[in-house]
């Protein structure tokens, strides 16, 4: 790559393999942006510089897009899955608000974060103002269940956080336990887009539920994908503060799979970095020297190919062939780090 398109790459926020599964929905998703930004302007004129800071900076816009593809695949996109996109992105960027206090991130989104620009408390109070306006606006629906099913999605995805915040320089984290946590911090959001998504077209329960399985198994894949982009991936082109993970005391697949594959006398070396912080450097090497960065390649990939078959009942339409390209598109993201 010569410096010029590195530089094209690192301005694009989305992927080329993920935009070009979104080419379908590329007019909706445009329609979702300008209501994202007439939604900032609803907050007090003291608090909409904070609101547009966090949601129109240059996320992926995954679960819009989700509950979008997810609309087209099981009928027509209207209005209600824009409000339905509007709502879920800006539930996701409160939690990226919460989630970087936590981390003590200082970069998201090619920007410096909320929490480094204005400090803790005024970014607390953000994140739950923008969640409160998410759940108001969910109120529009004209179904209860879809409101009901969001706010519900909405305390999974903080549960899993308070859980993952409880468990944190745990050395008795096992994989299911890790599972869990990323299923419900992430995956609900994944599976709200897509079964609401589904929903909101009133079409049978069996392809409303196939719809969540894939979001379900999509999500835990992008996370696991996300957890491996943190120990090997690169800062500017991710665009957010990376290495957070352990440093932080999360302990993530690669590193459950060291700490499993290692023997006594290693394990106790690893638990010893894990816990004091001092050589990291040495464990997320070792995470990639001894297999176990792709094992958890190899899971992800595995859960994605299961995300895909899940909606292999779906009438074969252009929307399904878009949501089994974004397997496609994770799975080639984890690419670039089975090499290393
Ligand atoms: C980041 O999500 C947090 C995770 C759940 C891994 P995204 O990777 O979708 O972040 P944006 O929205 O594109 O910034
Ligand atoms: C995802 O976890 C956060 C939420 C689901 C809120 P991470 O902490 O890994 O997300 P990043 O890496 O900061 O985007
Ligand atoms: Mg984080
Ligand atoms: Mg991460």
């Amino acid at each position: 790559m010569n410096p010029l398109q590195r530089a094209e790459e690192k301005a694009k926020p989305i992927p080329k393999k993920i935009q070009s599964a979104f080419k379908l929905i590329n007019a909706s998703l445009y329609s979702v942006e300008e209501r994202i930004r007439a939604q900032a302007r609803e907050f007090d004129p003291a608090v909409e510089g904070y609101v547009a800071y966090a949601c129109e900076s240059s996320g992926k816009r995954l679960r819009p897009a989700l509950a979008l593809l997810a609309g087209g695949a099981t009928g027509s996109i209207g209005n209600a899955h824009l409000d339905l996109a509007v709502v879920l992105e800006m539930i996701h960027a409160a939690t990226l608000v919460h989630d970087d206090i936590m981390d003590g991130a200082d970069m998201r989104r090619n920007q410096p974060t909320a929490n480094a620009k204005w400090g803790n408390a005024i970014s607390v109070l953000l994140g739950d103002a923008m969640f409160a306006h998410a759940l108001t606006l969910s109120t529009n629906f004209s179904s209860a269940e879809i409101t009901r099913r969001i706010a519900t999605a909405t305390a999974e995805v903080c549960s899993g956080e308070i859980i993952q915040t409880q468990r944190r320089f745990d050395l008795k984290l096992s994989v299911p336990d890790y599972l869990r946590i990323i299923e419900m911090k992430t995956a609900m959001l994944f599976a709200a887009a897509t079964e609401l998504g589904a929903m909101l077209n009133e079409t049978s329960p069996e392809i409303i539920s196939v719809m969540k399985s894939y979001g379900l198994k999509l999500g835990v894949a992008y996370q696991i994908y996300d957890d491996c982009l943190d120990i090997a991936g690169d800062e500017s082109r991710a665009g957010k503060t990376l290495g957070t993970d352990l440093r932080k005391g999360k302990l993530t697949l690669p590193v459950l799979h060291l700490l499993q594959h290692s023997s006594d006398a290693d394990r106790a070396r690893w638990n010893n970095i894990i816990l004091t912080g001092e050589g990291i450097d040495d464990l997320v090497e070792a995470t990639k020297q001894r297999g176990s960065l792709a094992a958890a390649i190899q899971s992800a990939r595995n859960m994605l190919a299961e995300a895909a078959s899940a909606i292999d009942i779906i009438p074969a339409n252009r929307f399904r062939v878009a949501l089994e390209e974004i397997c496609g598109a994770v799975d080639e993201l984890l690419e670039q780090f089975a090499a290393q």
